[in-house]
């Protein structure tokens, strides 16, 4: 059975609506990193940086998987199918997607300051100053923030050699060493990028099929070819 990598980014959520993060409205645009996404953040300003995520959070609790969240599933019919997100929602996860790595972490869990082995799901709930983990340390956004190490970037890069196929859906390609694992799949047969707006990495690169569409739009055909082409 061929094996499907995918690589996810901010631009799957967007016809969810939820912000990307670069180009015109994107989060980057109205927060300054680094008054909420460093761990300088955190040290200077505890509390705003809990607002921007328990904002985030609740953002990601209202928004609902599209068409190209709920595509990827399908692919597990006839595929092993690995995704890679650099998202933070669970939107991969609702939409029934089985195999998913959250190279960033992930919103609707937090973890202690003390040891970041302790996660907690928050099941409905935000973190608070005072919400405390076992060990009595003030509990944090299970997120990597900018400047911190990318724990799960090996276990990706083991996921992206393995690939046959590689699909890269709505990431700029700009931070890393997310970005690393398009050149990691280096033994894939085919690469497809789906993306309004193509990633300067991939521009050019004849070895990549280009689908200049959005993720809902470009999708599901996508997969309904794949599936196609193994039946
Ligand atoms: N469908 C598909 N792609 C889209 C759509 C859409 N509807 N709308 C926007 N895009 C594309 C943009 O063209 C862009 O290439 O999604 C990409 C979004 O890029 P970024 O905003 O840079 O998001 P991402 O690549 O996921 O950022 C990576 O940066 O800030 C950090 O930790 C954060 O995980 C994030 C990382």
């Amino acid at each position: 059975m061929d094996k499907i990598v995918v690589l996810t980014g901010a631009g799957i959520s967007a016809e969810s609506g939820l912000q990307t993060f670069r180009g015109s409205g994107g989060l980057w645009e109205g927060y300054d990193v680094y008054d909420v996404a460093t761990p300088d953040a955190w040290a200077r300003n505890r509390n705003l940086v809990l607002d921007f995520y328990n904002w985030r959070r609740d953002e990601a609790r209202k928004a609902q998987p599209n068409a190209a969240h709920e595509a990827l599933p399908k692919l597990e019919e006839k595929y092993q199918v690995s995704i890679i997100t650099q998202n933070v929602d669970d939107l991969h996860e609702r939409a029934g997607s089985t195999d998913i790595l959250h190279l960033h972490g992930e919103l609707l869990k937090a973890r202690s300051t003390l040891d970041p082995s302790l996660v907690y799901d928050l099941g409905g709930k935000n973190i608070q100053p005072g919400d405390k983990c076992e060990l009595g340390s003030q509990l944090r956004p299970h997120i990597v923030w900018f400047g911190e190490d990318v724990p799960k970037i090996y276990d990706a890069m083991e996921v992206a050699v393995e690939a046959d196929i590689l699909i890269v859906i709505g990431t700029s390609l700009n931070v890393y060493p997310a970005a690393s694992l398009v050149p990691a799949a280096r033994n894939a047969r085919k690469i497809y990028v789906v993306d309004p707006d193509m990633p300067a990495m991939v521009q050019g690169d004849d070895g990549v099929t280009c689908i200049e569409k959005t993720a809902v739009e470009g999708v599901p055909p996508l997969v309904n070819q794949l599936l196609k082409n193994t039946s």
